[in-house]
């Protein structure tokens, strides 16, 4: 029997996983500097969590969540999101409790939901996700778009497009969900099967049908921003501004509702056009939550965040090079030549390593030839030789494998040497 990965995973190796290792490096280096702590919180999480927080209604919940029952009978799921396991996390551990607001934090991992798999779209993908909680202003919104902004300049994204909405306050959407029944009462025998739910279930969903036929009826359904209270008109215009005076570009989207329930106020996602032309989805996505604390329990706490999609990131930056080369992954490649080389070899490899230098070693005996091309495929900058001649005299040979240039480096010496070629 042969063995293949499970439909819409997949494998991430050579050049990929360079790629991979350093756009999470740069997302990782952005939310330093703007003051973010790392959490690690588990895969699986129970059913629960999800449906109540991304929303009983939700396509997430609905048709895509991979749950099971345990061996213990309760129904656990693999994570669709990371929001839902950050936010339960700053509950169970009371991260809350000295009241440092905002708590800055982020995760890394993978997450799963069971669509059609098609380009940019996997089963199993990573998730980058940020999220700041307790601070209600609308510069704390910002504070977090401008991060997302800024760690996508960072990779090199010149042309970001960031479509943003506002869903308004409780208020807000509670009238403009009213408005929407009222208008889609009359369609709805003409719409999907979906549709019909959805209007009971929660109306702004349908806004997000993917059907053709629908999206004519949804094209001219009343628009959220005409349903906004005086006071969400005004927190989303000062929203906007201070968009501006940062010079962070965007398109209002009125048809943007995004796909999970818990949003309230802003919403936003970021597009790119890769110069293939090719439509990936939004490569991250986010917005302000007003109650998910406290619908998990948790105090009313507010939060705003986003997910970035590595998948969506990485098949952007290769199609259209934004990164430029991949970084050598290793300064040195030691080489032994003649008998009884090998220990020496593998000793200096050490010394460069405990100097902080990456550096491989070929443990084999091999010829100079292959040797010298399994340091060009392991991307090393440097050649070290070593043969008997440079044992007898407490000697190495170093040579650059750009420029060829070779020198020899006595023992002694070799820390201030390599130094000076890395400074
Ligand atoms: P989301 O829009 O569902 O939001 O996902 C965020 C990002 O994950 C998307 O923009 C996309 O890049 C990536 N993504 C989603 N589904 C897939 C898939 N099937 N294959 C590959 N990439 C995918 C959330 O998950 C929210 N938790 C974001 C958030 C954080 N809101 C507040 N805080």
């Amino acid at each position: 029997m042969d063995y293949f990965s499970v439909k819409g995973t997949h494998d991430i190796f050579g050049e990929e996983a360079l790629l991979y290792d350093q756009i999470e490096m740069v997302l990782k280096g952005a939310t330093d500097l703007y003051g973010f702590n790392y959490v690690e919180i588990p895969t699986l999480e129970y059913t629960e969590l999800f449906t109540r927080t991304s929303g009983e209604s939700s396509d997430v919940v609905r048709k895509e969540m991979y749950t099971f029952l345990d061996k213990g009978g309760r129904s656990v799921s693999l994570r669709p999101e990371l929001t839902a396991g950050i936010v339960r996390c700053v509950i169970n551990n009371k991260l809350y409790a000295n009241q440092d607001f905002p708590l800055k934090l982020y995760s890394l991992g993978p997450a799963f939901r069971y669509e059609r798999p098609q380009q940019g779209r996997y089963r199993q993908f990573l998730q980058f996700s940020v999220e700041t909680i307790g601070l209600d202003s609308y510069l704390q919104d910002v504070e977090v778009i401008s991060l997302g902004y800024r760690s996508l300049q960072m990779l090199g994204f010149d042309h970001v497009s960031l479509k943003i909405n506002s869903l308004g306050d409780e208020i807000s959407r509670e009238n403009y969900k009213k408005a929407l029944v009222d208008f889609f009462k009359g369609h709805i025998d003409h719409m999907c099967e979906d549709c019909k739910e959805r209007l009971t279930l929660n109306p702004l969903r349908i806004l997000d049908c993917k059907v053709k036929e629908d999206q004519e009826i949804v094209a001219k359904a009343p628009k959220m921003s005409d349903y906004l209270t005086e006071e969400s008109k005004s927190r989303f215009r000062s929203t906007l501004s201070m968009l501006d005076m940062l010079e962070i570009p965007y398109e209002v989207d009125d048809s943007l509702v995004r796909g999970l329930d818990y949003y309230s106020h802003v919403i936003f996602e970021f597009h790119y056009t890769s110069s293939l032309l090719k439509n990936y989805g939004a490569i991250g996505a986010g917005g302000h939550y007003d109650h998910l604390v406290s619908s998990l329990g948790g105090p009313e706490l507010v939060g705003v965040g986003y997910a970035f999609g590595i998948e969506r990131l990485a098949s952007v930056i290769s199609d259209d090079k934004l990164m430029g080369n991949i970084e050598a992954k290793s300064d040195f490649y030691v080489m032994s030549v003649g008998e009884d080389t090998i220990d020496n070899a593998f000793e200096i490899a050490e010394y460069l390593r405990s100097l902080g230098y990456r550096s491989d070693v070929c443990l084999e005996k091999k010829s100079m030839g292959n040797m010298f091309k399994k340091a060009l495929r392991r991307g090393a900058k440097y050649a070290i030789i070593i043969g008997e001649e440079e044992v007898k005299n407490s000697k190495v040979l170093i040579k650059d494998l750009l420029s060829q240039e070779q020198n020899e480096v006595s023992i002694d010496s070799l820390q201030e040497y390599v130094d000076k070629l890395f400074k």
